[in-house]
């Protein structure tokens, strides 16, 4: 009887029990061929970065033929006796005894080359690049955090809930929408809102937050996650124009529960990648950051820093470290200031509340000196802010007039300030940006890499 396995599962056999046959599909790595009339064949299917050795004997009935179709990025199924391996580098491999072509691959034209190619290269082969080990790895990197993700927030008694992705507010208000229009380009500028599919104007959500809030005041602790939408012009290698937040949200709760949980769900992602993507810790660790492992360790270990932005800030202008932006109260931390705290002040994640009340939105909670806002961004070395919450403001009043000195119309936000005027009570969440999140377990430089389809200025392959 022959069993169906992964590559994974065969790899995971053990080498003194090993013997009887399985069945492996995947896709061609890599092919060698000895002057014993041995092909090694390097099979990948993507369940793990390992590839498994196939041995095909040419002399074996019809194997000569086939092997000659045997290119790099082919498909093949194999049959075979799963046997202790005599070669370095691998518990077990597979004698074939049968071998089926699935899908041939031209070598002339197949863009994998063995050797290693510019991520810029495999971007503008999106149909391609997840079959390489970096991009392989850093989906199931990504797969696994996203899981982690629901596992804690479920654990924890949490709801999920699934906001719109179309929308009519700008939460953030930072006016970096997309519109959603159904209007040709030549009628857009004449026509009216009211002309629209919706009716009025309609965006891609940049946060999902506004309607977690709604369902935080009836549900008590709820999250959403899914892609959120920013038309950014900057090219930077942390920033994508559709990218994917889990956004918690705690009725009940104030800013120190707020920092309390950002801080487990940080560390619980970190511990499910060194628990489960052990492999891939190594490939990273060897390929984008030497010393990742350890850091990772380090971080789930540690207690963050919290320090205030007024604290962040005496901190930075006494430093005597020379910056190309000067630090100023009241102005945004720049990266060069984010990474001084956590690369070499703190050299570890970095909690920074209550930012000046002018830098951050209208929902966030007014604190007693009516300068600053009960703001928390969470920095971390090398990415910089992996997450931006607050404790919302829950005092209609106090609401109206953050609204009025941003000149926000009051007509769009009705229904988000009746939440505060019938049965409104303190509550809090946060924007955990998963993609940084991966950058950050991964040590990939580029956003690019951390999502399977990145979409910046200027690109949206497929
Ligand atoms: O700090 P942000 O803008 O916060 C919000 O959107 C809040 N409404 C969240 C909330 O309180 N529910 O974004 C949160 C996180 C950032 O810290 C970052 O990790 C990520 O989302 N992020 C981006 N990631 C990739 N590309 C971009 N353009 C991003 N903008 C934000
Ligand atoms: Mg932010």
């Amino acid at each position: 009887m022959s069993r169906s396995g992964s590559v994974l599962e065969v790899l995971r056999m053990d080498p003194a029990a090993a013997g009887g046959t399985v069945t492996v599909n995947g896709w061609v790595r890599t092919r060698r061929d000895s002057k014993a009339g041995v092909s090694f064949i390097e099979l990948n299917d993507g369940s793990c970065l390992r590839n498994l050795q196939i041995v095909a004997e040419h002399g074996h009935p019809g194997f000569q033929d086939l092997l000659a179709e045997v290119t790099n990025g082919c498909s093949l199924s194999i049959e075979g006796e799963v046997v202790a391996s005599p070669g370095k580098g691998q518990a077990v491999e597979v004698h074939a005894t049968r071998i089926q072509l699935l899908g041939a691959a031209d070598p002339g034209t197949y863009p994998l080359q063995k050797k290693r190619h510019s991520f810029e290269f495999l971007r503008e082969i999106a149909h391609l690049r997840p079959r390489t080990s970096t991009i392989g790895a850093a989906a199931r990197v990504r797969s696994r955090i996203s899981f982690a993700i629901h596992e804690l927030l479920e654990a924890r008694g949490f709801l999920y809930v699934h906001t719109p992705i179309i929308t009519a507010s700008d939460c953030e208000g930072a006016g970096n929408v997309f519109r959603v229009t159904t209007l040709d380009p030549g009628q857009e500028s004449a026509a009216m809102p009211s002309d629209d599919f919706f009716g009025r104007p309609a965006y891609l959500t940049v946060s999902g937050q506004l309607q977690a809030e709604i369902y935080a005041l009836a549900l008590g602790k709820v999250y959403t996650f899914g892609p959120t939408f920013r038309a950014e012009n900057s090219n930077t290698s942390r920033h994508l124009a559709e990218f994917w937040m889990v956004e918690p949200e705690m009725a009940f709760c104030d800013l120190q529960g707020d920092l309390e949980l950002a801080e487990v769900l940080v560390k619980h992602c970190i511990q499910a990648v060194l628990d489960r993507c052990g492999e891939e810790v190594d490939f990273f660790e060897r390929f984008m950051e030497p010393g990742l492992r350890t850091h990772l360790e380090r971080t789930v270990r540690e207690s963050f820093e919290v320090i205030s932005y007024t604290d962040a800030v005496d901190l930075l202008t006494k430093s005597g470290e020379v910056f190309s932006f000067p630090v100023v109260w009241g102005g945004d931390l720049q990266a060069e200031h984010e990474r001084y705290l956590t690369e070499k002040v703190f050299r570890k994640p970095v909690a920074i509340l209550d930012f000046p009340r002018s830098l951050k939105p209208f929902y966030m909670r007014v604190n007693d000196d009516d300068r600053t806002v009960a703001a928390m961004d969470i920095l971390v070395p090398r990415i910089g802010e992996i997450i931006g919450g607050s404790q919302r403001e829950e005092r209609r009043d106090v609401l109206l007039e953050q609204m009025r000195l941003r000149s926000i119309p009051l007509e769009e936000y009705r229904w988000y300030v009746e939440l505060r005027e019938w049965g409104s009570v303190p509550h809090a969440g946060f924007g955990l940006g998963l993609e940084r999140m991966v950058q950050f377990c991964t040590g990939i430089a580029n956003i690019r890499e951390a999502i399977p389809f990145p979409r910046t200025p200027g690109h949206a392959e497929l």
